[in-house]
């Protein structure tokens, strides 16, 4: 499937892996991305990109990604002016790391997750890119139907693509009980949809990122960085968000691709 004259649109393309794949986009000639986030700064990062791109292709939409009718608007806005989404990235995220439970060394009384970080988690990082997508796929389904088309045939150009960001985190990690849950929950959405979307020929595929070099995981620290996660990842350094970008527009562009991808720099979890 070519990426050029496709149009896009990416969540989170104020930051880290969002915006790098926006950037990884414009280099395979896509027409136009909608950089998604509740950032300020996405107005900002939509100019860099433009500047640093031969010709302006990213629009910045400034909302909360669980909104629905922030998210209608966007398709709206973004397919009246350069014709339908047929790019879906939702990389849109966050984490609220705690142990899942955790006992008061003076109290002796058990604290466990807090509920409402736990379902902030789920509405951010699973249900919103799952209606992200299935906003792009509702979109094309319609747009057949108006065109008299049924059940996608092999002779026609693929309709469209969704990727969505899962991690390693997804095979369980030590204080992510929902970040895990959220990111293994999407390999269900994920395997659904590819049965489903490509009777309008809409392939899906989910990617699994190992760290990454992004303010979300800078976050963690330096030392934290250098004691729980270099030792265990063979590369032995954080992975690039270029190079997250770089398998994405793969996986977007590749309709061979059906699944899940792991690209973790050798990630080995220590326990
Ligand atoms: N960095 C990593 O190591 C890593 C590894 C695996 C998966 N991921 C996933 O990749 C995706 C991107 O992460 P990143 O590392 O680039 O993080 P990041 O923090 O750099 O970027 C995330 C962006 O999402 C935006 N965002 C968060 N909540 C939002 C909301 N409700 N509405 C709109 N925008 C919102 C933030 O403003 C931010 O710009 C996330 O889904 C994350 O879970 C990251």
């Amino acid at each position: 499937m070519d990426l050029s004259h496709r149009v896009a649109v990416v969540t989170g393309g104020a930051s880290g892996i969002g915006r790098a794949v926006a950037a990884a986009m414009a280099k395979r000639n896509v027409k136009a991305v909608a950089l998604v986030d509740m950032s300020e700064s996405v107005h900002l990062v939509a100019e860099e990109l433009n500047q640093q791109a031969a010709e302006p292709f990213a629009q910045a939409f400034q909302g909360n990604v669980v909104d629905p009718q922030f998210r209608a608007e966007v398709y709206d806005s973004v397919s009246a002016r350069h014709g339908l989404v047929s790019l879906c990235v939702p990389a849109a995220g966050i984490t609220r790391d705690d142990l899942a439970v955790r006992v008061d060394r003076i109290s002796g009384k058990a604290r466990i997750y807090p509920e409402e970080h736990f379902r902030a988690v789920v509405d951010i990082n699973l249900i919103a890119p799952i209606y992200w997508a299935l906003e792009m796929i509702g979109r094309i389904a319609e747009d057949r139907t108006a065109r008299g088309l049924k059940r996608w045939h092999p002779e026609e150009r693929v309709q469209g693509s969704v990727v969505f960001i899962g991690s390693i985190s997804s095979a369980g990690n030590r204080g992510q009980i929902s970040y895990a849950s959220t990111k293994a929950g999407l390999e269900g959405a994920a395997a659904t949809i590819l049965k489903e979307a490509m009777f309008y020929g809409v392939r899906c595929s989910l990617i699994h990122p190992g760290f990454t070099d992004t303010p979300m995981v800078r976050k963690l620290g330096p030392e934290y960085i250098t004691k729980n996660i270099l030792p265990f990842t063979q590369l032995g350094r954080l992975i690039s968000p270029e190079e997250i970008a770089d398998a994405i527009c793969f996986m977007l562009a590749n309709s061979a691709v059906s699944g899940e991808l792991w690209v973790d720099a050798g990630w080995h979890a220590s326990a």
